[in-house]
Formats: structure tokens, sequence, C-alpha cells
């Protein structure tokens, strides 16, 4: 083979090449559109009933509660029923499984008197927490322990009565809704301050 035919073959295999990848880029990229498409024909759109299944939570300000009332008698039964085993009945000692006490016995809990620090008392619905309408979100959302969202917004509602009540927080007779849930002010609250900290030499 002359050295001509020799330079022939190499510029024959270099153009092969050269075409080559030019048709695996050019095909590649056609590829790649083609296989983002907008839609890939799977899955549905949530009906209302199902998003409005998930969409649960109750803001402090009362937003999201459903329509209802709790009596604290009622409260008192499901509570029996369905917490006391793990939560308790306020007492100082008492078997029970893992879960912390909700309310204490005043009257036996002497370092719970009302008025006392917070930092001094377990830490309770009545000593901790800022609102309200956290226990009805808390509890449909999260309880009991062992049946995460068993319960109906009646059983919550009725719930949240007798763990307001327990707490001191209504009086025994009070028949709470949605409108006066939001309304009562937990004596915890002013213990919470707003962070209105914007970074910089205003950093408290
Ligand atoms: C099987 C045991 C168990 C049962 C039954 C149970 N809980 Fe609980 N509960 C727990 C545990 C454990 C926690 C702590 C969960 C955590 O911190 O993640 C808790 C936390 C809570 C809290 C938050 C307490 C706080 O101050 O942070 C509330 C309110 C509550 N439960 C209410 C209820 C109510 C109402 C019922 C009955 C419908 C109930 N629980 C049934 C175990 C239980």
């Amino acid at each position: 083979m002359n050295n001509r035919a020799l330079i022939n073959r190499y510029v024959i295999t270099l153009l092969f090449f050269v075409i080559s990848a030019v048709v695996i880029v050019v095909t590649s990229l056609k590829r790649t559109k083609a296989s983002y498409p907008e839609k890939f024909g799977i899955g549905r759109a949530a009906s209302a009933a199902e998003i409005s299944a998930l969409d649960i939570d109750v803001r402090p300000d009362g937003k999201g509660l459903p329509v209802g009332s709790g009596d604290i008698a009622a409260g008192k039964l499901i509570y029996n029923t369905k917490c006391l085993a793990c939560h308790g009945d306020g007492k100082k000692t008492e078997v029970k499984l893992p879960g912390e006490p909700l309310f204490v016995d005043y009257a036996e809990f002497k370092n719970n008197t009302a008025g006392q620090k917070a930092d001094q008392s377990p830490k309770t619905i009545g000593t901790y927490w800022p609102y309200a309408t956290t226990i009805f979100d808390y509890v449909r959302r999260a309880m009991p322990y062992n049946a995460p969202g068993s319960l109906s917004n009646q059983e919550v509602y009725h719930l949240t009565a007798y763990l307001l009540y327990r707490n001191h927080i209504i009086s025994s007779g009070t028949v709470i809704t949605e409108k006066s849930l939001p309304k009562i002010v937990m004596p915890a609250k002013e213990k919470y301050v707003e962070d209105d900290r914007e970074g910089g030499t205003a950093l408290k």
C-alpha cells in the first residue's frame, strides 16, 4: 500500500468516527427531549375529598377547627378508656405506660400550685401550652399513640374540654365550641415571647 492510499484510509476512518459522533449526539439530543414529556401518564389529580382528609391542621387562631362542641363529662369517659393507661390521672405516683402527664392533681402536687413558675412544675398543658386550639390539633393527628387518627372530631372536642377542665382552665359545665376554643387564653401564653430579632446588632 502506498502512502497516498494509507492517508486515504486514515481520512475515511476519521470521517467515519466524526459522522458517527455527530449521529450519536443528534439522536441522543432528540432522545433527551423525547424522554421528558410534560406528563408521564401516571397518577391522577387528587380529589377535593382526598385533600381535605389530609388538610387537618388547626391554627392557634382556630382556623381549621371543624364545627362542633365538646363536653367535659363525655371527655372524661373517653379519656379513661383511651388515654388514662399512658397519661395517668394526675397522681404523683401511678403505674402507667410511658406518656407524660397532661395535667396534675394540684392537691397532691404541692410544687405545681397555680402561680408557680413553669420551670418549677411538670410541663403540662396548663403550665406549658400557649394555645388551647393546639390540644385539638395534636390529639386529633397524633393520639392515641397506638392508633393515631382514629378519633372522631366529636371525640376530640370532648377530650379537649376534659383536658382544659383538668388543667383548671375551664370550669365544670363549660361546653367548648369551635368559636369559644380559640378565645381561651392559656396560662402559659404570657411565658412565650415573640421572636422579633432581625439579626446583626438587633440580635438580643
Ligand atoms: C400507648 C400510650 C398512649 C396512649 C394510649 C395515649 N397517649 Fe398521648 N402520648 C403518648 C406518648 C408516648 C406521648 C409523647 C409523644 C411524643 O413526644 O412524640 C404522648 C403525647 C401526648 C400529648 C402531648 C403532651 C405534651 O405536653 O407534649 C397529648 C396532649 C396527648 N398525648 C394526649 C392523648 C390523648 C387525649 C389520648 C387519648 C385519646 C392519648 N394521648 C393516648 C402515649 C400515649
